[in-house]
């Protein structure tokens, strides 16, 4: 990757509830980037977007992937429209930042990681919670032997129902519950219990009449016996979760994968002796996530490409796990 001087000059794609809601508040707050460009299928959308965070309102997300004035493009369209833009973003020359999931299927994950490679452009998943730093001080609870063997790891990520509309309930475009929700625990038991994890076998429940899976379990085991058990799903009460159970102890860590900014983090360390609560600092992870690829565009650091490759390797693990999921999976099909 070239080093290039200034800050790196964002487009977004899409004016989406995530965009307005985290990412775009976030972004002005990295000094080292910048708003160019808001793009919307409708301009007065993308004109309500850069009236709150600046830039240049654009109609059409193919007209902003043509401006020379941008150099990195942030994609929060619904799950199912990442892999074509992703696409014609990196062949139009941008570095990419992608909402999770990057795309559909692994397949499409590896072929656009390789074209990113080819083109010596940065693409990442924005699958912000692994900016935490919550998780590194469960880390070293591990490594100081507080919980002892690692023997499991649970997790769940659970929503209420969202409105009718919601791109989420159409298979097509959002991609159900799955791709948008499933992926957080999927992840979250690669980054703890290992690469290794292979799936066991999986139950997702799917709504008959949209033809989409609202939620499921699944349950991963790597070759030593330690298992993952996960939850997801989008017709729920709120929970966002997970607990390393180990030989001597347990750790839990409430509203792991979407802490806001101003959140006191609690970790719960359950041992021999009764539990204990970790009082953390609190972190704005969409804001460190940006940080990171701006760092991984402007740097050309050998450390901070190694570290993006490794981020890359674990989206793409990730989606063969969720492959994996839907091949193995016993499917209801409710009402
Ligand atoms: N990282 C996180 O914490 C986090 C949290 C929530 C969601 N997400 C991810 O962010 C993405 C967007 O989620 P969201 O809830 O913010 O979605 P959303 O509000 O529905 O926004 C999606 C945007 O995509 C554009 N779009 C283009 N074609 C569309 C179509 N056929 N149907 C609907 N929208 C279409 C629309 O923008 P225009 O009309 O302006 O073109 C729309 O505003 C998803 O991939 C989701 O998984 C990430």
């Amino acid at each position: 990757m070239t080093e290039q001087p200034g800050s790196v000059r964002f487009g977004v794609l899409g004016c989406a509830d995530i965009a307005w809601r985290r990412t775009l508040p976030a972004m002005r707050t990295v000094p080292a980037v910048e708003i160019r460009a808001v793009a919307s299928r409708e301009l007065r959308k993308a004109e309500r977007f850069t009236a709150q965070f600046g830039g240049v309102a654009v109609r059409g997300y193919a007209e902003l992937l043509r401006r020379d004035d941008v150099d990195a493009v942030y994609i929060p369209l619904p799950a199912a429209l990442h892999a074509e833009w992703v696409e014609r973003a990196l062949l139009a020359g941008k570095h990419v930042l992608a909402e999770k999931p990057l795309t559909m299927r692994s397949r499409e994950t590896g072929r656009l990681i390789a074209l990113a490679g080819r083109r010596g452009k940065v693409l990442l998943e924005n699958m912000m919670f692994v900016h935490h730093p919550q998780h590194r001080r469960i880390d070293e609870l591990v490594s100081a032997g507080t919980i002892g063997e690692l023997r499991s790891f649970v997790s769940a990520f659970t929503i209420p129902p969202r409105p009718p509309a919601d791109a989420r309930y159409r298979p097509g475009v959002g991609g159900g519950a799955l791709a948008d929700i499933g992926v957080y625990p999927v992840r979250a038991a690669l980054r703890f219990a290992g690469p290794r994890l292979r799936v066991v076998g999986a139950a997702l429940r799917v709504d008959r009449a949209r033809r989409v899976v609202v939620g499921g379990g699944m349950l991963l085991s790597d070759p030593d016996g330690v298992t993952a058990q996960l939850a997801f799903g989008m017709e729920h009460s709120y929970d966002s979760r997970y607990e390393l159970r180990g030989a001597a102890g347990r750790l839990t860590l409430p509203r792991a994968f979407t802490p806001p900014p101003d959140h006191h983090p609690v970790v719960r360390v359950d041992g021999r002796d009764g539990h204990t609560e970790i009082v953390l600092a609190p972190a704005d992870q969409f804001a460190r996530i940006i940080a990171f690829f701006a760092s991984a565009v402007r740097s050309g650091e050998a450390a901070v490409a190694r570290d993006v490759a490794t981020q890359t390797g674990d989206s793409l693990r990730q989606a063969e796990l969720v492959d994996d999921i839907r091949d193995k999976a016993e499917y209801a099909y409710v009402s």
